[in-house]
């Protein structure tokens, strides 16, 4: 990541800030129908954003690291934490950069940031027994999906991608929408 993505990143949420500053960030929506599966403990949201998956996860009983390289949204999600007094750990980190600690979590969260790295080593830090929860863009001859910029086909998935990636793993949910231009999956770590 290099010092001008991390600009863009502080740019794009100080000017969304700006606009809304009351801003209610909103979950996923797969992430919230897939709730009677998310049983709590400690759940790690890569690439956090302005914190919509982590105040989801933490009002459901979850410890939630929430990690992002943009410090603009790193302290919204303090600050939203701290308001409701969340169980979140918010932390400005480049995911490129850092290991991340293995077997900790019951449940990873990843919506809408591809790094293969990282994303390998984040399946390392699912607990076994653990779940993986992933919705990304993917590379369709179709449409993609409404109300998003053009996205370059380096950060999408090809079709099949994630499901190989997860070899091994119990599929809770695997969707594939060709429409949207979106994979989803749930994914149990065998024990
Ligand atoms: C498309 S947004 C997704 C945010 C959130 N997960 C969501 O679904 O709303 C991608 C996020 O990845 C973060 N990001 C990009 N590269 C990163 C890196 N190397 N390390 C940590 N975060 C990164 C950006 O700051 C941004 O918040």
């Amino acid at each position: 990541m290099s010092q001008q993505d991390r600009d863009k990143w502080n740019r794009k949420y100080r000017e969304k800030l700006k606009r809304e500053p009351s801003f209610d960030p909103e979950p996923n929506p797969t992430l919230v129908e897939l709730s009677t599966e998310l049983t709590g403990g400690k759940a790690l949201d890569i690439a956090c954003g302005l914190g919509g998956n982590s105040l989801f996860l933490a009002r459901l009983g979850y410890e939630v690291t929430a990690l992002d390289v943009s410090e603009v949204a790193i302290d919204y999600v303090r600050e939203l934490a701290d308001r409701e007094g969340l169980s979140i750990h918010p932390e400005r980190v480049d995911l490129e950069q850092v290991s991340l600690p293995e077997e900790t979590f019951d449940l990873v969260v990843d919506t809408y940031y591809l790094d293969r790295g990282v994303l390998q080593s984040a399946q390392q830090g699912v607990k076994p027994g653990g779940l993986f929860f992933m919705e990304t863009f993917l590379k369709t001859n179709v449409g993609g999906k409404d109300g998003h910029a053009p996205v370059r086909d380096a950060f999408k998935l090809n079709p099949g991608e994630l499901r190989e990636i997860f070899k091994g793993w119990e599929m809770k949910l695997y969707r594939e929408d060709e429409e949207a231009g979106t994979v989803s999956m749930l994914a149990v770590k065998k024990g």
